[in-house]
């Protein structure tokens, strides 16, 4: 790590460098100099192999280069070189067009892994590893079986008559699933990434061993803490029917004040040292992630979790998912920076009796179920079975969202969303089930359901 002195330093160096190379700023002529190349002046700060890169793709990819030399590494002097140059022996070796040319014995890689960023921040890649948001949230993509018949087969229309291995098949999974939860990296011959397996979410799996995609929250090239601070960071993919965390956040009087006044809030404070007075109310983060009060930031978003709120059936979590018990403990601990116990206390009380109703309904229905299995009253194809149908949306819609409405003050959410479709599914899957008990067999035609209740 570099010292703060020797930071300011490389500041300045940087800030000269771009003062003078930026070839976008001179094309735009937003305010830079048009100092001609001759006039540059740089004595230290980044290798001149470093300088390569930066020189010839301030031309090449402009974009990159000014979001990058705004980030606070930039300032600090990491560049392109740090990040994207690999050994020759890599995996992930390749050769982008500029070093092919001008730096023949330089390998480089557009795919960038937390191995990468390991070498400088060990402790937040460490933190990461062993949250849901590494290992686990790869695996529905990567190797559980039922999902590749979903993705493949179903979304991806082979039982429609596509053929098994048609390129069209990889569409849905690529564009959906992957972007969200990360896909295993393939190479193709000159060790680039292939087409269907790259860019990929935050669980996604590079060739040199390294899990999850830290762009996701701090985008790259400005790599950004107080763009991850803000909702927004995470509304890619905590979003939609399923689990719509960032609607409920706006709903919450939290989001309401950051919706009204988040402007004015301060975003930029030190790692670790973002505290109630430079905001009101949390985001995400400050729930999830921060550092605040005793607790220091993580980048293991599972250890604040007392529930599994995501799956079928809510327990509280143990093993790789985490320790509930404590995990409610340090969740306390953040809302007790702002509020009473009295009010903590009504909180979670109203969140764990959300968590046992919603329980009753979906044992309920499987005890139904179970029932209607074992007299064979079910259909083999689950999603021509309005039974099996509604049963699904149960606990990965209505449930999913009241558990999710009531756990970070969403009402609207808990309840039109939520509790009050719960009922109505369940009361559809009641009267399916009383009529296949009664006439000894399967209505004829099932109701075709074309979307979720919403
Ligand atoms: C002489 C110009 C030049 C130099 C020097 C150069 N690049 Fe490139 N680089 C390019 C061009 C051109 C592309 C292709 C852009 C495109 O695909 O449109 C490219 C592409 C890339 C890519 C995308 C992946 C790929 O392989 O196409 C990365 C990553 C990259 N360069 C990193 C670097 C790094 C790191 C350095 C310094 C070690 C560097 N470049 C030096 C011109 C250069
Ligand atoms: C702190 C590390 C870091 C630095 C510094 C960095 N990059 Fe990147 N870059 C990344 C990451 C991470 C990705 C996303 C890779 C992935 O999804 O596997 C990326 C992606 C890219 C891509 C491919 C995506 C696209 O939009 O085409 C290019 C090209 C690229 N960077 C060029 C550069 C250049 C040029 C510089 C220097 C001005 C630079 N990078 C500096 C980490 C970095
Ligand atoms: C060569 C070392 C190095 C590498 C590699 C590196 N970083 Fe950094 N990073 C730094 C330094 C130095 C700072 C500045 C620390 C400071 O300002 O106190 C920094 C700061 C950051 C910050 C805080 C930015 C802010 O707004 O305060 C983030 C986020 C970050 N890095 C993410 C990444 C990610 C993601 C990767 C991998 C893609 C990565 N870094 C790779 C050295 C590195
Ligand atoms: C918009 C982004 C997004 C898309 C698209 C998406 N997911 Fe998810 N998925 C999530 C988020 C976010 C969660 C976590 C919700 C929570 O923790 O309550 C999740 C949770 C899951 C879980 C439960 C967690 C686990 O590891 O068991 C599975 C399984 C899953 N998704 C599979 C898929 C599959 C398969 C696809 C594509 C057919 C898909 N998802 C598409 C964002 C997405
Ligand atoms: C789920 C969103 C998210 C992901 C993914 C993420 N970060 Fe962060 N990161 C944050 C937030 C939020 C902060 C600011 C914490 C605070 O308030 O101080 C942060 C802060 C940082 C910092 C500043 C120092 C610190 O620990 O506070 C570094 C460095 C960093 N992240 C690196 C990484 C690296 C490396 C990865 C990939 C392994 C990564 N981040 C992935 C959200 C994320
Ligand atoms: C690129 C997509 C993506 C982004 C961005 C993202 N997440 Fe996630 N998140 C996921 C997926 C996928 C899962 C489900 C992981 C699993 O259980 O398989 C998840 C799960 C979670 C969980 C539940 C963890 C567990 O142990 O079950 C929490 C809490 C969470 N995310 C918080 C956040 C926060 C806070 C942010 C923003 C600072 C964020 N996420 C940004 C995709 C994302
Ligand atoms: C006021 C604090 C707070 C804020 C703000 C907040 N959350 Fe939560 N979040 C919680 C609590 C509390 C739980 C339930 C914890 C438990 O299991 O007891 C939770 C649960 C979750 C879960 C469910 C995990 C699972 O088991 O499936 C996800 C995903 C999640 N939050 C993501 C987000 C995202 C994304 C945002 C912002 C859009 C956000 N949270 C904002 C406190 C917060
Ligand atoms: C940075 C301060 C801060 C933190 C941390 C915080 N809150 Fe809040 N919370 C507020 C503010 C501000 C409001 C809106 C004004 C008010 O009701 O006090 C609010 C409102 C609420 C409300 C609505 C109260 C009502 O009367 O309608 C609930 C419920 C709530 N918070 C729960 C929590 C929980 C649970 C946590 C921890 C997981 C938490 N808050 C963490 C600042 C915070």
């Amino acid at each position: 790590m570099l010292t703060r002195s020797l930071k300011v330093s490389l500041f300045l160096v940087v800030v000269t460098i771009f003062l003078c190379t930026s070839a976008w700023a001179e094309k735009k002529k937003v305010g830079f100099p048009n100092l001609s190349e001759k006039k540059l002046e740089i004595k230290r700060g980044f290798t001149p192999e470093a300088l390569k890169c930066i020189k010839c793709h301030s031309k090449k990819t402009p974009g990159i280069v000014a979001d990058w030399k705004g980030s606070r590494m930039a300032h600090a002097g990491v560049s392109c070189y740090d990040c994207h140059v690999v050994k020759k022996s890599s995996p992930m070796a390749s050769q982008c067009e500029g070093v092919k040319k001008e730096m023949p014995n330089v390998y480089t890689s557009p795919m960038v892994s937390p191995k990468a960023c390991e070498r400088c921040h060990p402790s937040e890649v460490e933190q990461f590893s062993k949250s849901a948001h590494s290992k686990l949230a790869g695996a529905p993509v990567i190797e559980k079986k039922k999902f590749q018949k979903l993705f493949y087969e179903l979304e991806g229309g082979e039982f429609a008559g596509i053929p098994k291995g048609d390129p069209r098949t990889l569409a849905a999974r690529q564009s959906g699933c992957q972007m969200c939860h990360g896909m295993k990296v393939k190479l193709k011959a000159d060790n680039k990434p292939t087409d269907d397996s790259w860019p990929g979410g935050i669980g996604t799996r590079y060739p040199d061993g390294g899990i999850g995609n830290c762009t996701v929250c701090h985008n790259r090239h400005q790599f950004s803490i107080a763009e991850a601070r803000k909702p927004e960071a995470c509304a890619k993919c905590h979003i939609g029917p399923d689990h719509p965390n960032i609607e409920i956040y706006y709903e919450s009087s939290h989001g309401q004040r950051y919706l009204s006044e988040g402007e004015s809030w301060k975003w930029d404070s030190a790692p670790d040292a973002w505290e109630p007075g430079d905001y009101a109310a949390p985001t995400c983060a400050t729930c999830h992630m921060s550092g605040i009060g005793d607790l220091s930031t993580t980048h293991n978003v599972t250890e604040r979790l007392k529930w599994d709120l995501v799956h079928a059936k809510s327990v509280i979590r143990s093993g790789e998912r985490g320790d509930g018990e404590k995990g409610r403990k340090l969740m306390r601990k953040v809302c007790s920076n702002c509020h009473s116990k009295v009010l903590i206390d009504s909180h979670f009380a109203k969140l764990d009796r959300a968590v046992e109703l919603y329980n009753f309904y979906y044992e309920n229905a499987q005890k139904m179920m179970k029932e209607l299995k074992a007299k064979g009253l079910l259909k083999k194809d689950k999603w021509k079975d309005p039974f099996q149908e509604l049963n699904y949306y149960l606990w990965h819609h209505v449930g999913r969202r009241a558990r999710h409405g009531a756990a970070m003050d969403g009402p609207d959410y808990a309840h039109w969303h939520g509790f009050f479709q719960i009922f109505q599914v369940y009361k559809d899957m009641e009267d399916i089930y009383n009529w296949r008990i009664k006439n000894n067999k399967i209505e004829p035609l099932s109701p075709v359901m074309s979307s979720a209740p919403y």
